[in-house]
């Protein structure tokens, strides 16, 4: 079969310079045997426009930075195949997060503010005695914990949320997740009171309206719609005990 003639329909706006409004940009391209769409971008950055912005890191769904929407699904741009693709390809970058230009978007200063915003870390009255020998935890919570914290920060799940899309404040499945990690591990001492005060609200657990096209769309396969149900519950008991 001869290669197929791919075309790319690229999202274009550079936030520095406003006066340019954001515009779509056509590229053509030969297909080649195994190629994503890391291989594509960067063609085209070296041999036809180097001025194209987009993001990546590892190359390998690792790092979490070349999420962007590809025909209008968010997901990893390194770890998509142009083979599983009709020869339209439309990519956009994901929404929610501030755009830095092109495919680039600022999945770090949104990670960081919702850690901050959920506290997201153990909280302990214990002080930390280094001769001490490390806390033991039984496998199977080692298991969850570990199984939850897989999120690799790529903002799939938050660019494809309706809600996340209409209140800047939704802290979305990603957030969500990252709370019921804590909640889960035993050396939190956190009680449901206090969790429901960082994500019993509209911008947290209640925002969500359970359409799960996070769990869809999360490159890794986090078990989203499992937390998001875990979380709910706790906080739904915790609200009604109020
Ligand atoms: S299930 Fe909730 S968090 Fe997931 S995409 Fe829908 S609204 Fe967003
Ligand atoms: S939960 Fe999945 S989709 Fe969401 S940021 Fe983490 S890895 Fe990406
Ligand atoms: S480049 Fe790291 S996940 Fe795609």
């Amino acid at each position: 079969m001869s290669p197929r003639h791919l075309t790319f329909r690229i999202f274009r706006y550079n936030p520095d310079t406003p006066k340019h409004p954001p515009s779509i940009q056509s590229y053509e391209l030969q297909e080649e045997t195994g190629m994503t769409l890391f291989i594509v971008l960067n063609k085209i950055r070296e041999e036809q426009d180097p001025s194209l912005k987009f993001d990546f890191v590892c190359r390998a769904g690792i790092c979490g930075s070349c999420g962007m929407l590809i025909n209008g699904r968010p997901t990893l741009a390194c770890k998509t195949l142009t083979r599983d693709l009709p020869a339209e390809i439309s990519l956009m970058p994901l929404p929610v997060f501030k755009l830095l230009g092109d495919l680039s978007v600022d999945t770090g200063m949104w990670f960081r503010d919702v850690s901050l915003r959920t506290e997201a870390w153990v909280h302990t009255g214990k002080t930390f005695n280094p001769n001490e020998q490390e806390e033991r935890m039984d496998n199977e919570t080692a298991l969850n914990i570990y199984e939850v914290e897989r999120c690799i920060e790529c903002g799939c799940c938050i660019g494809g949320c309706a809600t996340a899309n209409i209140k800047p404040d939704f802290i979305g499945a990603a957030g969500v997740n990252r709370v019921s990690r804590f909640m889960i591990d035993p050396r939190d001492e956190r009680d449901e009171q206090e969790y429901f005060e960082v994500v019993g609200s509209e911008d947290g657990i209640f925002g969500c309206v359970g359409l799960m096209a996070c769990d869809d769309n999360c490159p890794i396969g986090i078990p989203l719609q499992g937390q998001l149900a875990y979380v709910r519950r706790k906080m739904a008991v915790a609200g009604w005990k109020r």
